[in-house]
């Protein structure tokens, strides 16, 4: 599938649930409204539809939420989806998580032939952690960490920088990364669906965050690229850090991906409002050369790139969380 930016676009990043087990404050509000269970696509559906996307040409598949391991029974849908790495129709199948269940699932998941894993990591202090989930449990997610390694799967941390939260600990996630042999990439926040802050209180630009990842290390930056918008440097001890700016630095230009919310709704842009409904023709036919069509024309629709921008009490870029359409 080619964009009108003659963009290729093979990964996808599907969220199989729109629910968490926690409530980041720079990605939900406290009191969340959740989607109807009907309105979601069945395990059967989202095998279905990502079927259709490899015949289309998706070579990498992302589970995303929500929380993706919060889904029940998800882990019968990462077993009908590892066939197509076992054919060779997909190069990668992973999962964005934030690693609340992840002890309990890792071993499976790198049985199913996962070999890399996101997981969101934003603080270290128990109490920090416990203030920006909204409850979250920091040995919890430390065990899910130390668990997928354990089954050697590759761990890449996300951490969200938040001038108030984290700033100051930015050195101290990193280190702890990669001691355990992880990768961390930051992300810069986004405006992304309403929170209690304001967006330019928890924003700080990663070039500060950089400054201080300075302070202890020479970085030197390397021309890995993971076909997505982080750009990474390496340490001078050889760990690796990701910088994702979608604030301070525009990635659009190499975009190569798309995204589908639980309920089938195609987004072909993060931080655009374009979509296509595919829920209609999955359930309309059994068949399933409409979706492919409706696929298809959406590709073709395609917009060029996102206008993120953080002001003082400025409406959110686009309404939707990002829980919805997965990070
Ligand atoms: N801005 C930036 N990152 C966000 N995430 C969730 N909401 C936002 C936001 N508004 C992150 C999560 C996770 C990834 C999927 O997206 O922390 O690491
Ligand atoms: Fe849940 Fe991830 Fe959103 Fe946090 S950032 S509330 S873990 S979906």
């Amino acid at each position: 599938m080619i964009d009108p930016f003659g963009r290729a676009i093979t990964y996808l990043r599907l969220s199989v649930t729109d629910r968490c087990d926690l409530r980041c404050t720079y990605c939900m509000p406290q009191r969340m409204t959740f989607l109807p269970k009907k309105e979601l696509l069945t395990l059967e559906e989202l095998d279905r539809l990502s079927a259709a996307f490899i015949r289309r040409g998706i070579r990498k598949l992302r589970l995303t939420g929500g929380e993706p391991l919060v889904r029940r029974d998800i882990m019968w849908l990462v077993e009908r989806l590892s066939r197509f790495l076992g054919t060779g129709e997909l190069d990668e199948l992973t999962l964005t998580t934030n690693g609340t269940r992840l002890a309990h699932h890792a071993a499976d998941l790198a049985r199913l032939g996962v070999r890399r894993i996101n997981v969101s990591l934003d603080s270290l202090e128990p109490e920090t952690y416990a203030r920006i989930t909204r409850g979250g449990t920091l040995a919890e997610t430390v065990r899910g960490i130390d668990a997928a390694l354990d089954a050697g799967i590759e761990v890449k941390i996300n951490t969200v920088a938040l001038r108030e939260d984290n700033l100051e600990q930015a050195v101290g996630l990193a280190e702890w990364a990669h001691s355990r042999g992880a990768g961390i990439t930051f992300i810069e926040v986004m405006p992304m669906g309403s929170v209690e802050a304001d967006r330019l209180d928890q924003f700080v630009p990663l070039t500060e965050v950089r400054r201080r990842l300075e302070e202890r290390w020479t970085l030197t930056d390397t021309t890995l690229r993971t076909g997505g918008p982080a750009r990474y440097a390496r340490t001078d001890q050889g760990g690796t850090i990701g910088f994702i700016t979608p604030l301070s630095h525009n990635f659009c230009g190499s975009c190569n991906r798309i995204r589908v919310t639980c309920t089938g709704q195609l987004f072909m842009c993060l931080g655009q409002t374009a979509d296509a409904d595919l829920r209609t023709p999955l359930r309309a036919w059994a068949d399933d050369a409409p979706l492919e069509a409706a696929i298809a024309a959406a590709i073709e629709r395609k917009p060029k790139g996102h206008d993120f921008a953080i002001r003082r009490s400025a409406p959110p870029a686009v309404e939707r969380h990002m829980s919805v359409t997965g990070g």
